[in-house]
Formats: structure tokens, C-alpha cells, sequence
């Protein structure tokens, strides 16, 4: 079914350049045409339909379609789709604010519209250097960042990000960002176990800050779960911790939320699990259900002080985006605010996560190639490897992750690898039974790939 080509595929190829592809590959596997969404189910222009895995990018929560998030935003279009943001303002910007600050850690009160992920990273990062300087402290120009961390793809978030696949060609055009070595779990250096460990592994860190602490403005984490490194996962013990250093070190702690917040990893916000409130907390994906984009930067009373003053001191924040605080998403975004209080999202994640990771270990543990299933939350990842003992990975150049992706695809199933690892994120509107299908389905398709393996 995937390899006919359709008018409208062949129409995509003409003009279409899609995002994170390498388009020669559209060759024999021409992008999938997607016709409508119900639930956790993509419609193809064919009828065949694919179990959404992967909340189309972690955006999606509440299923495709829904009824009360499509409803908020028809109602919402009808009385103003925009207004510009500087000066003027509208009731659902102002409720989404008040509803973020209850909901995230306790101290974060202010909030900075955006309207995507990266673009609330780079107000973050601009953000913690300006107060800075207006703090008189303009030796802290750089900022901290992890190994095979992600925070998005323009150049500010490119330049915290440790994943040399998007990053590496742009070195020459990036911030002299800190690097230190991250938590590897899997792979532990310190042969801990996350259940019972203090996270050694942030020594790493304690090293750069003792000897640049005066030179960095920020540390930029993914609390709990690195996800574009391939759901690499870590106990909350290790947050805890570095929210201590940056106090210790004066350094801000910038939480970079926009793939873990809104109930992912079991809770609300990751940070809660750690009980640590830090300098800014960055959102964006999830917050509007995956209906459009809309991104956030929550921070602290102390931070927006610090821009507080006359207009001719030049310490107003001065960035902008022409659909900052667009009311059609603030709307939406409000309507899934309250989707979570009134339905108890929250507890049946905890729930449905549980009775995953139970399904999902019992499949998964004991395949040959799979080095580890591993779940936080109701985000589930295996982990393939050549080798179980050692742990060797297989050679990127062999794309088996891409390779199952497409047998999945086959199957109804839309499973989109992060090199050899294959991820469950999925919508919390998909019932057990379904929860049982989506790994049933992909067992299937590791199955029959192996099968053939050589
Ligand atoms: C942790 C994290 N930060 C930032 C981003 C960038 O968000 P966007 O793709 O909306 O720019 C992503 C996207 O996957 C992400 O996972």
C-alpha cells in the first residue's frame, strides 16, 4: 500500500520539502497522504488506517478530532483569531496565564509567550543572559548544556544541543556552549541502577561549574527523559541535585519541558517529581493538545524584576513573534488545561503507564536484539542492540529502526524510530485494549524484521 504512488503524492514531491528527511528516500517510500484523524487513529486517502504511536510528534493528547478542543477552537475563531500582542491583550492569554502558574512548580509567575518549542527555547537562553547583564555580571555569556541533549533546531537551540546529526554541520555558526557529559543509564559509567542510585554521573557537571561557574549564565536540561536522544531516561534525584549546584553556583536552571510536560512522565511537570522549581520552564507540544503551535517560557518574580524599570534604561525584554499569544491556541490550550482537571488525566496516565510498562517488559525484555525497555511515565522505548551482553549498538548506517519503522507502517502502526530505538508516546485517550494492539503490532514488526536479519 505505501509503495503506490497517488496523485496528490506525486503533487507532494513537485514542491513539498518535508522536514527531518532525506527527500532522495521519498523515492520508494512517497509520503503517506493523510485524509482525517479520530482518536488515536490516522486515516490514509487509501482508508488504511495507523495506530498514532507518537502523538504526531508528542503533540497529541486528547486524540485526534476532538470533540471539545475542536468545538473551543470554532467558538473561539468566531470572536478573534489574533491581535497583535504589545499593548493590547484577550481573555484566554490572561486565563492560560493564570492556569500555568497554578499548575507548574510554585514561584514560577510569570509567563512569555512563543509559538513553538524552540523558538520558547531561545527566549529562555536570552532571557537568563540579559538579566545577567543587567545584574552586572557580563562574564556570563555561555551556557551549559548536556550530552546528547535536544532543545530544537534553530541556531540558539542548535547550540545547546548535543545531537551531532542536527547540529554538527552548523558548528561553525554556533555559541560557544559548556559541555558536560550527561546521564547514560543504560550505559552507566558508574554501573549504578537509577532505582537506588544518587546520580554520580552529575560530577560531570559539578566539574564544569566549579571551574566556570563565573562564565555561565544558564544550565539547559530535559528533565527526566532525553527524547530526541532516544528516550534516554534518568531518576529525579539527578534534577534534584543540579538545582542545588545552580543555587550554589549561581547559575539558572532553564527546564526544558516542551517534550516531558503535561503528564508524560506520570506527572503534570517532571519537575515535580523532583520537587524543584527552576528559573524558567520552557513549554510548548503538548500544550495545545497538537492542535497548533503555541509555546511558553514560565519564570519567577525575581527574574522579571530585573527588566522592571523606566523604558529609557533599555532593560525591557525586546523580542517578539508576530503570533505570540494567538488566541485561537491560547483558547485551545485552555480547553486542555481543563480536559486534565475535570477528567483526572493525570491519575488514569498513571494507570494506563502501568499496565504498558507491565505488557510492554513481558514482550519486549526478552528479544534478542532488545538491550532494554524502558519507560517514565507513558513514554515506553526499546532499545535495539547487536549485542545484549556488551550492549554494542548497531551501525547507524543500517537504519534498523527506519527499516522497522516501515514494516510497522505496514502493519497499521505508526512507529517512528530515533535511530535503533523504537518509542511508545502515545495519546492518553488510547484504551488498554488498544495499549495491548500498539505493542502487539510492534513486536510484529521487530519480529519479522530479525526474521530476515543477517
Ligand atoms: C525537548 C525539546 N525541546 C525543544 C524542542 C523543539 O520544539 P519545536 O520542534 O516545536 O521547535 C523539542 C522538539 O522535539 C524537544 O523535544
Amino acid at each position: 500500500m505505501i509503495s503506490t504512488i497517488s496523485n496528490l503524492q506525486e503533487r507532494d514531491l513537485k514542491h513539498v520539502w518535508h522536514p527531518c528527511s532525506q527527500m532522495k528516500d521519498y523515492e520508494d517510500f512517497p509520503p503517506i497522504v493523510i485524509k482525517s484523524g479520530k482518536g488515536i487513529y490516522l486515516y490514509d486517502e487509501n482508508g488504511n488506517r495507523y495506530i498514532d504511536a507518537v502523538s504526531s510528534w508528542w503533540v497529541n493528547l486528547f486524540g485526534h478530532s476532538n470533540e471539545r478542543i475542536s468545538n473551543a477552537l470554532a467558538h473561539q475563531a468566531s470572536q478573534l483569531e489574533h491581535v497583535i500582542f504589545a499593548n493590547f491583550t484577550h481573555e484566554p492569554a490572561i486565563l492560560l496565564s493564570e492556569k500555568l502558574v497554578q499548575l507548574t512548580p510554585e514561584g514560577l509567575n510569570k509567563v512569555f509567550f512563543a509559538d513553538n518549542g524552540s523558538s520558547a527555547i531561545e527566549v529562555a537562553l536570552k532571557m537568563s543572559f540579559q538579566y545577567h547583564m543587567q545584574k552586572n555580571k557580563p562574564k556570563k555569556k555561555r551556557f551549559l548544556a548536556l550530552s546528547d541533549a535536544y532543545h530544537g533546531e534553530t541556531l540558539g537551540a542548535l547550540s545547546v544541543g548535543g545531537v551531532g546529526l542536527y547540529n554538527e554541520v552548523f558548528q561553525p555558526l554556533l555559541l560557544d556552549t559548556v559541555r558536560a557529559q550527561g546521564p547514560d543509564c543504560f550505559r552507566c559509567p558508574f554501573k549504578d541502577k537509577p532505582e537506588r542510585c544518587n546520580a554520580p554521573c552529575l560530577s560531570f557537571v559539578e566539574e564544569k561549574l566549579e571551574l566556570l561557574h563565573e562564565e555561565i549564565s544558564a544550565i539547559i536540561i530535559e528533565p527526566l527523559i532525553q527524547a530526541a536522544a532516544g528516550m534516554k531516561m534518568y531518576p529525579p534525584v539527578y534534577l534534584k541535585r543540579l538545582k542545588a549546584l545552580c543555587l550554589q553556583y549561581d547559575v539558572h536552571l532553564i527546564a526544558d519541558e516542551i517534550a516531558v510536560g503535561f503528564g508524560r512522565t506520570g506527572t503534570m511537570f517532571a519537575c515535580e517529581q523532583a520537587g524543584i522549581t527552576p528559573d524558567f520552564m520552557c513549554l510548548s507540544k503538548g500544550l495545545t493538545g497538537g492542535y497548533l503551535p503555541l509555546s511558553v517560557v514560565l519564570t519567577t518574580d525575581e527574574v522579571y524584576e530585573a527588566f522592571y524599570d523606566d523604558y529609557d534604561t533599555m532593560k525591557a525584554f525586546l523580542h517578539s513573534h508576530s503570533y505570540t499569544g494567538n488566541p485561537l491556541a491560547c483558547r485551545v490550550a485552555l480547553e486542555v488545561m481543563k480536559i486534565f482537571e475535570e477528567d483526572n488525566i493525570i491519575e488514569e496516565i498513571q494507570a494506563k503507564s502501568a499496565y504498558m510498562k507491565q505488557i510492554a517488559s513481558n514482550v519486549f525484555c526478552g528479544l534478542p536484539y532488545v538491550g532494554e525497555y524502558r519507560q517514565t511515565g507513558m513514554v515506553g522505548a526499546i532499545e535495539l542492540v547487536r549485542d545484549k551482553v556488551t550492549k554494542e549498538p548497531f551501525p547507524g548506517c543500517d537504519r534498523i529502526g527506519y527499516q522497522i519503522y516501515k514494516i510497522a507502517l505496514e502493519k497499521g502502526l505508526l512507529l517512528r524510530p530515533l535511530g535503533n530505538i523504537l518509542y511508545f508516546m502515545p495519546p492518553y485517550v488510547m484504551t488498554k485494549d488498544e495499549i495491548s494492539l500498539m505493542i502487539e503490532r510492534a513486536n510484529d514488526a521487530i519480529q519479522e524484521f530479525f526474521a530476515k536479519y543477517k
